[in-house]
Parts: C-alpha cells; structure tokens; sequence
C-alpha cells in the first residue's frame, strides 16, 4: 500500500510585532517566519475508512485534540473522499514552546494527504482549511521556509529563502501561557507607549542577515521576561554569547540565537549547558527551502 512520507519542520519568529486587539479578542501580528532543521516525522497511508493516528513520543492531548488527527478529518469531509487515512506521527522536536509544532505536523499531514489524493482540493480551499486550523498552519504549507505574516499571522508572503545560519535553542523546562503573556502585554500597553519601531514590516528589509538582525524584535519580551524573569536571565546570557540575535519564539518558551558560524554556536552552545543545566539545549540551523513529500515510503514498525 502507498504510503507517503513528509518531515514537519519547527519555526521561530525572527521578527514579532503585536498590533491591535480586535472585536474578537485576537490580536493582529506582523512577523517573519523561519522554518529550522529540527522535525517531526510524518507518514500518512490510506484505509478504508475513518482517521486513525499513533503517536511515537509524548501524547499531550486526546489524538482526536491532534492538528495532525484534526487536518486529516476536515480535509476528508472538506473533499468528500469516501476513503479513511492512517497518520504515524513521530516526535522529534520539542512540544509547546512557540516553535509551532502542533501547527506544522497539521500541515504535513495536509501536504501529505495533497500527495496521496493528488490535489483533490484546490491550493485556495486547502490554504484555507490551514488558516481554519490554526494561525500557524498556513507557513507550514508555504513554498518559502522564510515569509512574512500578518493577519493572525495566517496572511503570507513568502519571501527568497536565505542561506542556511546556525542556530542555537533554548527549550526551558516549562512553558508560557499564551492568553497570559497576551493579557500581560495589554495591561502593560496600558501603562506605557510601545516601545516597538515605527512603521509596517518591509519584504524588501529581509534580503539578508544584516538586515535580519537590525528588524529582528518580539514585543512579548517585556510582558514575557516579567511574568518569568527566568527568560530574561536566559536571554541575557545568550545575548552574551557574540550572537547576531537572540529572541523568544512567538510567547516562548523556546529563546533562540543566531551565529555567523556554527563554530561561534557550538562553543556558545558548551558555555551555556554548562552554566544553564535545566535548559534543553539544541543545536540546529535555518533551513534554506521546506521539506517535500516521498512516495512508496514503508511503514515504519513500531
Ligand atoms: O491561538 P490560541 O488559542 O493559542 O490563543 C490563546 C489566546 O491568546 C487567545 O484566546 C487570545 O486571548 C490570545 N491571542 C490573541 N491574539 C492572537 C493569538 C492569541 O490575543 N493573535
């Protein structure tokens, strides 16, 4: 039987701006992603019926909770295919920390289920279907492993991939809620004038590293690093480390720097374990295009 196999890749947010609250409650963003080489490994094969998921690693939630599991069953009823899907999801990177896990393995499901049913649904109903899932999806299913987004960070414009930088990851022990580090931020706009530079993210302003690093910004920094002044220490001490740029990931938990070579990141890399014992280290770099899809894959045993 057929079975297709994808990679579903992390992200960070090389610049995050929040905008305004709207009438729902969700705020607008303006960012730059940037998918990493650091994956979960995905295979998708058809059955008779139904979604079926099995999860190799952590199981955080109810697997019909999944974005895997959930991307799989709306595409079904969204194409009226009358056939099920069996999903093997493998965890490699690590869940809940602003690196958009969840949302990435519910992209690959859905590139992969694009595969296997051979565009059964147009790119517009199925870009859709990855904004109805969640604001993350849709990079997960861009041509470019670097776009920008705004929106929910849901609207996309990818942008020409730059060559691949070193990256270092700091996966802390313990996560940030999202609508706290939101409602923190909004109580401190209240307080005070943002201090976030002035003016819409440009295409044209990340053509390169430099500049890259002269717009990298994340405005839950503040609200972040008080609610867990761990962060802020965490931070502090990687911006030590002669990094270009050291930010959280969407509201963290995950920080991440980026170094000219991967010498400058390793030696960072060894400095850090050794004064930050707690913190999941992980040495990776930025990917310069997204993963694709391989058929007549095996099954992977168990
Ligand atoms: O998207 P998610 O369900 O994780 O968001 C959790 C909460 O974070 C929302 O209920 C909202 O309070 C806040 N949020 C927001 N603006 C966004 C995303 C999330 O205010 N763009």
């Amino acid at each position: 039987m057929r079975a297709i196999r994808t990679r579903a890749p992390a992200k960070v947010n090389l610049s995050l701006r929040v905008m305004a609250r709207e009438e729902d409650g969700y705020h607008q963003l303006e960012t730059v992603f940037q998918a990493l080489d650091l994956w979960d490994d995905v295979w998708v094969r058809p059955t008779a019926g139904g979604v079926r998921l099995e999860l190799d690693g952590p199981e955080p939630c109810p697997p019909e909770q999944n974005l895997a599991y959930r991307a799989a069953a709306t595409y079904l009823a969204r194409s009226g295919i009358r056939q099920g899907v069996e999903i093997r999801l493998a965890k490699r990177m690590p869940s809940g920390g602003g690196l958009g896990g969840g949302s990435s393995d519910g992209a690959a499901v859905l590139r992969a289920l694009d595969a296997l049913f051979e565009g059964e649904l147009s790119t517009e109903a199925l870009n859709g279907l990855a904004a109805d899932l969640g604001a993350d999806v849709p990079f997960f299913l861009s041509p470019s492993p670097l776009a920008l987004g705004w929106g929910r960070g849901d609207r996309l414009l990818p942008l020409p991939p730059l060559p691949s930088a070193p990256v270092l990851l700091a996966i802390p022990a313990f996560s940030v809620s999202t609508p706290e580090a939101f409602r923190e931020l909004a109580r401190r706009r209240a307080d005070t004038e943002p201090a976030r530079p002035v003016g819409a993210l440009d295409p044209e302003l990340a053509a390169t590293w430099g500049q890259i690093s002269d717009l990298a910004w994340n405005d839950f920094h503040g609200p972040v690093f008080s609610l867990k002044p761990q962060l802020g220490e965490l931070h502090a001490a990687m911006a030590g480390t002669g990094a270009s740029v050291v930010l959280l990931s969407g509201s963290g938990s995950s920080l991440f720097a980026l170094y000219d070579d991967p010498d400058a990141r390793d030696r960072a890399g060894d400095d850090l374990a050794a004064r930050f014992t707690e913190v999941n280290w992980i040495r990776t770099r930025t990917l310069t295009e997204m993963p694709g899809v391989a058929e007549g894959a095996t099954w992977p045993a168990r």
